[in-house]
């Protein structure tokens, strides 16, 4: 069983989705060890609870530099021998020495089709009220690998929806949300802990696509 590390910082229904995910034996050997969340407030928390699944807080604003807050992170998840790390709305862009050390185990959900609508900044409602300003016709969600460069590691999963005429931010999120982010990101989570990824440079190769598309 893959020992995986769910990290939040808000509602976490993309937390939900994996947990239900697990609940009807849609992810495969994977346990999920720990929910650790960047702010004590996080509803994500309740939920992890609720699941009974130990949760922790890490809290971004303890810490006087984004360092000592990425060195607190490690530290935590090598204390819960951890292999995988599933950031599902954490709002903080991880660096050194979490990224090196989790090279292709982190796995990030983002809500637009990378490499629009991503990077620094790009975050919530925010993805979305630049992809209707931009005026495109689809939008989705990426499952991606992490790296230092926020949003721009390799991409093990995408999937688009149209946009429509009368689309809000907020209605283009939630049909995002409910059509593409809580499918992909389970689904990407049970390819890496049945060992069906792997990563040449920027290229992630799944093994038996079919079974997913
Ligand atoms: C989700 O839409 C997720 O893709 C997005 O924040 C939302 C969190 O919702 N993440 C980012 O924008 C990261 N760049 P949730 O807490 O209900 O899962």
């Amino acid at each position: 069983m893959v020992r995986t590390a769910v990290l939040v910082s808000g509602d976490g229904t993309n937390l939900q989705s994996i947990i239900n995910a697990q609940n009807f034996g849609k992810i495969k050997n994977c346990q999920l060890a720990a929910v650790i969340s960047s702010r004590p407030e996080a509803f994500a928390l309740t939920r992890a609870k609720s699941a009974g699944i130990p949760t922790f807080v890490v809290e971004y604003k303890h810490f006087s530099n984004r360092a000592a807050f990425n060195e607190a992170v490690y530290q935590k998840l090598k204390s819960l021998d951890i292999e995988l790390v599933v950031l599902a709305g954490f709002m903080v862009v991880l660096g050194s020495p979490v990224i090196e050390a989790f090279e292709n185990r982190i796995i990030n959900i983002h809500p637009s089709l990378v490499p629009s609508f991503c990077g620094e900044g790009f975050y919530g409602i925010r993805v979305h009220e630049e992809a209707l300003n931009y005026g495109v016709k689809v939008s989705g969600a990426t499952a991606h690998f992490a790296t230092a460069v926020a949003d721009a590691g390799p991409v093990i999963i995408q999937r688009a929806i149209e946009v429509r005429e009368n689309d809000t931010p907020s209605s283009l999120q939630k049909r995002i949300m409910e059509e593409v982010e809580w499918k992909i990101l389970p689904e990407a989570i049970s390819l890496y802990c049945e060992g069906r990824l792997s990563v040449v440079g920027r290229i992630v190769n799944i093994k038996d696509k079919g079974v997913y598309s």
